[in-house]
């Protein structure tokens, strides 16, 4: 049975990886634009180092980026020739709330989405829209310690009514929070939090949790008001966690590990705390901030489809002393032998999507969506023989390909519904872990650098053409 015709293919981005213009168009400082490039990035991102100022000691990637804030029609119209039927993009909250608090939102970040939406449409591209992507105003962290505080809550609130009643038409794909999970590996990145020393790290980022996961189902119930035809999702940065043996120990290790990272959509998708997180608060001596009416809220509003990032599967083991660790999307763990690796030391596992897929849909048996997958890579831009430029990115074609193979398997013989595939990506960004730009997803090539230097120029890579033949065929056609 081939994918249905309506599948949605695509690309995604997130504002802070490619809008730049970061004080343009009335725009407020953001937690993303002052993680810096370089040795101090990591601490930054995970809250560990305060840095709530852009200073000239460092470069900031995030600032000036691919700079997609006034090219964005140059690069929507490649989308479009590649066929592309969705793009996932992000709202930047401070361009529509500079400061985060204020009643009134700034009219020229509004109209700037807009703009970009219409020129989606122009394509026949419905645009899908992260509400938020790692992305919290400076001044709420500021003043309100970032999601640790309740107050956040009401401010998301306004936000998205806002983004709700004046796209309405105009977007019915909403996602409330990006790779929500990663609040507990990346506080800084995730929820604007700097941990204070001595402060409970448990109690601040499962406080923070709360809040978002009200204002997640704040969200929904806003959207479905608005417009019964709003679609509102749940974003896990998912990868299924494989036992290193078949030890019962590591089995339960790999189960817990999953919990953990299902935590969040657990409550997104059923509407309740599972007992198991209720326990493990109870050990820890932590009492959930819930106020009289969360609840109901949780339950009455949970999301109408998963969507999720993957890169690759995980593992876990009881023991993992001596053990290799390897690297991952934010998860490391123990090496998996098995698997080969990226560039960047990121394990290779097509056969864990559908592996994922089929735990994820098990769990909730709601709707999925794939909405980042992708290699990261160094390109070698070369002479196309046609007096441009390009590159023979084959290995990302590999990449993809037996992606792809894995869901449609999914699909066809496992029976899982899946209402598109988006790629991470489709134009270089700047890199969410490294802040490097010479870790590229892409399928148009961006001239700049790590440092920021280059033309800015795109060029369709050889991938370009084959995603769009991918597309034409409806996933027929991949080779
Ligand atoms: C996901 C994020 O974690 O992975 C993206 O949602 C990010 O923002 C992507 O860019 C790839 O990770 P990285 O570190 O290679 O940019």
């Amino acid at each position: 049975m081939p994918l249905p015709k309506n599948f949605l293919w695509g690309g995604a981005t997130a504002a802070n990886q490619c809008e730049g213009a970061y004080a343009e168009g009335g725009r407020g400082l953001a937690n993303v634009d002052v993680i810096p490039y370089g040795k101090d990035r990591f601490a930054v991102e995970s809250g560990m180092q305060k840095m709530l100022e852009l200073d000239d000691e460092h470069f900031y990637p995030a600032c000036g980026a691919i700079d997609m804030y006034h090219r964005y029609k140059e690069d929507i119209r490649l989308f479009g020739e590649m066929g592309f039927r969705v793009y996932r993009l992000s709202i930047g909250w401070t361009r529509i709330f500079p400061n985060g608090d204020e009643e009134e939102p700034n009219e020229e970040g509004l109209r700037f989405y807009e703009d970009l939406f219409r020129e989606c449409h122009k394509y026949g591209i419905e645009p899908l829209v992260t509400i938020t992507h790692f992305d919290c105003p400076i001044h709420l962290i500021k003043k309100y310690g970032g999601w640790r505080n309740r107050k956040l809550v009401d401010f998301y609130g306004r936000l998205v009514r806002v983004l709700f009643e004046r796209y309405k038409g105009l977007v019915k794909y909403w996602l409330t929070f990006n790779e929500i999970n990663m609040l507990l590996h990346a506080p800084f990145m995730g929820a604007g939090i700097v941990l204070e020393e001595g402060e409970d790290r448990f109690a601040t980022l499962y406080t923070a949790a709360h809040h978002e996961l009200v204002a997640s189902a704040l969200a929904t119930k806003i959207a479905h008001e608005v417009d019964p035809e709003n679609k509102v999702g749940c974003m896990l940065a998912a990868g299924m966690y494989y036992p290193c043996t078949c030890r019962p120990e590591d089995v339960r290790a790999a189960q817990m590990r999953g919990q953990e990272n299902y935590f969040f959509i657990d409550v997104q998708s059923r509407g309740y705390y599972p007992n198991y997180a209720k326990k493990m608060f109870e050990r820890r001596g932590f009492t959930l901030p819930e106020l009289p009416g969360d609840a109901a809220l949780l339950r009455e509003n949970t999301v109408d489809f998963i969507s999720f990032s993957y890169y690759q599967s995980r593992t876990a083991a009881a023991q993992a002393e001596g053990m290799k660790m390897g690297e991952g999307n934010g998860f490391g763990g123990p090496k998996n032998p098995y698997l080969k690796e990226s560039e960047w030391g990121w394990p290779v596992d097509p056969l864990g999507l559908r592996n994922t897929m089929n735990e994820i849909y098990d769990r909730y048996q709601k709707p999925l969506f794939i909405v980042e997958n992708g290699l990261g890579a160094k390109d070698e831009l070369i002479p196309d023989g046609k007096g441009s430029y390009t590159v023979e990115d084959d290995y990302r074609i590999a990449y993809l390909r037996d992606h792809i193979r894995a869901f449609k398997e999914c699909v066809e013989e496992d029976g899982v519904e899946l209402l598109g595939y988006i790629t991470w990506g489709p134009i270089d960004l700047v890199s969410a872990g490294t802040g490097e730009m010479s870790k590229r997803y892409g399928f148009i090539y961006v001239d700049r650098d790590d440092l920021g230097r280059g033309t800015l120029n795109r060029y369709r890579k050889k991938s370009f053409y084959w995603y769009k033949k991918v597309i034409e065929s409806n996933g027929e056609d991949l080779d």
